[in-house]
């Protein structure tokens, strides 16, 4: 039996765009998702096309079982945790002998299979390593966490399904290239924007609420999330934005130390549900069997 557990992630800025080369920002979160396999006579295909994936792909048949700290379909990375915690349990209890950086790439290639095709390294890469990362065009850079990094996060409660969400973007870019391109193009300019103000919260969080305005243009927003961001920067945050493919899911505040609490008081008061939580450092881990 080999338990294995992954991070959470927010995505900071340029989620979807990431997927046609821009950059994007993410952060591991401390919740986290922890998968226990083990050698089995009998096996059952698991109801999660994720975790079906890595067992196809790794060309093992086992069964397994998933504790998760994260809401499934909200944004946060959860489908990432699951791939990535699965892949390495699997390599530990049938002694594969994949490298970190292997089972990194092959977590990709399970995103990217059960995405029809379009996802980018990033949930992934960030699930595997943790910390702060910026991705671009297939590169990857770890970067220093700025200091009194204070964010909120408000689950709207609607689940949405990534797949979808990445498939009506890519929609859009075929059948609209003239729309799409430019709006891509800003939610990228954005993302390095953000890079060099990190430590300005005032500048980034203008910033979060521009490239929230574009992920509406793309399609992928909801009156949930509309109506939480808009409350919590009446409540003061310095912005708010959709984190992930959106159509539902979580918005993160950026918050200063003095209005967290009215933050996450708005976000009760819009029937979603708060989250405070901070980064993770840490990756892919083994955990103690039980
Ligand atoms: C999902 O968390 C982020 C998207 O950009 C898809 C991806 O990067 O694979 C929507």
């Amino acid at each position: 039996m080999a338990t294995w557990s992954a991070p959470g992630k927010v995505f900071l800025f340029g989620e979807h765009a990431v997927v046609y080369g821009k950059p994007g920002i993410a952060m591991a979160i401390k919740p986290r998702v922890m998968v226990t396999v083990r050698h089995s006579r009998f096996y059952q295909k698991p109801n999660s096309p994720y975790i079906a994936e890595c067992f196809r792909i790794l060309d093992i048949k086992g069964s397994v079982y998933v504790r998760s700290q994260l809401p499934s379909a909200s944004g946060l990375g959860s489908s990432a945790a699951v791939t990535v915690a699965t892949l390495f349990a699997i390599n530990d209890e049938f002694s594969l002998g994949h490298s970190r950086e292997e089972l990194a790439a092959l977590s990709h290639e399970v995103e990217k299979i059960t995405q029809s095709g379009h996802a980018s390294a990033t949930d992934t890469y960030v699930s595997t390593y943790g910390g702060m990362v910026l991705i671009r065009s297939g590169e990857k850079r770890r970067l220093i966490p700025p200091e009194n990094f204070s964010i909120v996060i408000g689950n709207t409660l609607v689940s949405h399904n990534t797949a979808e969400m990445v498939a009506r973007v890519a929609d859009l870019m075929q059948n609209s290239p003239k729309i799409a391109d430019p709006i891509m193009d800003s939610i990228g300019a954005i993302t390095m924007e953000a890079m060099h103000n990190m430590e300005n919260h005032k500048e980034l969080g203008i910033l979060m609420n521009r490239n929230q305005a574009l992920l509406d243009a793309l399609g992928v927003g909801h009156p949930a999330l509309s109506h939480l961001a808009l409350a919590v920067r009446s409540a003061g945050a310095y912005g708010a934005k959709l984190s992930g493919a959106g159509g539902g899911g979580c918005i993160w505040a950026l918050c200063s130390k003095g209005n967290k609490n009215r933050v996450i008081n708005a976000i009760e008061d819009c029937d979603a549900r708060p989250i405070v939580t901070s980064i993770d450092t840490e990756g892919v881990r083994k955990e103690k069997d039980e």
